[in-house]
């Protein structure tokens, strides 16, 4: 489904990823995880046409997608739940779902996309009317995860799901996101939190200064000497 060869990507004329190569197969959880500051993000942002790699391609089922902007890569079902979340905290749940929508204006196709969400997240629709900034870490995550599917995409890009959320919510964000996953949605996302990412992925690449120097199942790559030895202590 997704296919990233060779790519490099820079900030002004600054090398940040280095020769990247790494595909999702359609159906798949596929994990990118390594820690602060090894271009996780910037990866995603590659992939969703805010990066504009400087060598190497994306494809994205079939099509060379390298050089489309940001906001046609949506339309092709692509969609990015950025790092941090971006939500609008004075806008209530249900206005910042509804932002992501905005390639649609058929009211019933919203409402039938919305009620998918509130269908995954069912505290969602019980605080709609809430301003999003008096919502948990854990609920403003799913009005996150719930804006990415409000576009209906293909492909979900999560950066850094488990961010900024209470360690007991952690394992059910990752349970929402075998569900949606289970529900159509081939999924690629990026985590700090290694351990947890490697449990709840397919497949896995490890990203070390902007290149990968691991990649295979989450069970294999979890239990390697490099993951228990330079992410767990172990
Ligand atoms: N907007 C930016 N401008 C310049 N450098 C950046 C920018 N964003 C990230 N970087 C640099 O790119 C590298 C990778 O960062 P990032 O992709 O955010 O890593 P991660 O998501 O793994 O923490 C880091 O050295 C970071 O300082
Ligand atoms: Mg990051």
């Amino acid at each position: 489904m997704l296919n990233v060869e060779k790519i490099q990507l820079k900030y002004g004329n600054i090398p940040v990823i280095h020769d990247v190569t790494f595909r999702v197969e359609k159906g798949e959880i596929v994990a990118l995880v390594g820690g602060n500051g090894n271009g996780k993000s910037s990866i995603l942002r590659g992939v969703a046409g805010l990066l504009t790699p400087s060598l190497g391609t994306v494809s994205f089922e079939g099509r060379d997608i390298t050089k489309t902007q940001a906001f046609d890569i949506v339309s092709l079902g692509i969609s990015l739940v950025p790092e941090g979340r971006r939500l609008f905290p004075s806008l209530s749940v249900y206005k910042n779902l509804r932002l992501g929508a905005y390639l649609t204006d058929d009211g019933k196709e919203i409402e039938k996309r919305m009620d998918y969400v509130y269908s995954i997240f069912p505290t969602l629709k019980e605080r709609k009317d809430q301003r999003a900034s008096t919502l948990s870490g854990g609920e403003q995550q799913m009005v996150a995860i719930g804006r990415g599917l409000m576009s209906q995409p293909k492909l979900l890009l999560l950066d850094e799901p488990s961010w900024g959320i209470a360690p007991k919510l952690v394992d059910k964000i990752f349970e929402v996101i075998r569900e949606i996953r289970n529900n159509g949605v081939t999924i690629l996302l990026v985590e700090q939190d290694v351990q947890e990412a490697l449990e709840a992925c397919d497949r896995a690449y490890v990203i070390q200064t902007g290149r990968v120097v691991m990649e295979g199942t989450g069970r294999d790559v979890l239990n390697s000497e490099l993951i228990q030895k330079a992410f767990l202590g172990l």
